[in-house]
């Protein structure tokens, strides 16, 4: 269902520089989902990514109070895509336990974002 969710968001993917459609769902710890998808830029460095551009929304659209229990993240190209390590760490920031669904060497697999990023930066 997540990965559904997040396929529908890689339909409005703005990706004219590299052609690499990417689509993110999250659920909240409440149950809601929200989505995102990358955003290029001319200037490349300013390119965003579908799993931050979705949290981002989600922290906006809950008052700041973002729990995630879990994301999902699917490309066009139906290519092994793990979260980079930017949104690694913007994961990690809502959710020590979030599970993190995506297209591995074979399938889907899902893992833990501590597993994916252990030794995570914390301020608090
Ligand atoms: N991208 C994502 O949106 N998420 C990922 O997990 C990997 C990379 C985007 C960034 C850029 O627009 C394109 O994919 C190629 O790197």
């Amino acid at each position: 269902m997540l990965l559904g969710t997040a396929t529908q968001a890689m339909q409005n993917a703005y990706a004219p520089y590299s052609n690499f459609h990417v689509g993110a769902a999250i659920l909240t710890s409440d149950g809601h989902l929200f989505t995102g998808c990358n955003v290029e830029n001319a200037s490349y460095g300013l390119t965003i990514c579908a799993e931050r551009a979705a949290i981002f929304n989600a922290v906006h659209q809950t008052q700041g109070k973002l729990v995630l229990r879990a994301v999902a993240v699917v490309n066009g190209n139906d290519v092994p895509c793990s979260p980079c390590g930017a949104c690694r760490q913007v994961i990690a920031e809502f959710g020590a336990n979030t599970a993190v669904i995506f297209r591995g060497q074979k399938d889907y697999v899902e893992m833990s974002i501590s597993d994916l990023l252990p030794e995570t930066f914390r301020l608090t």
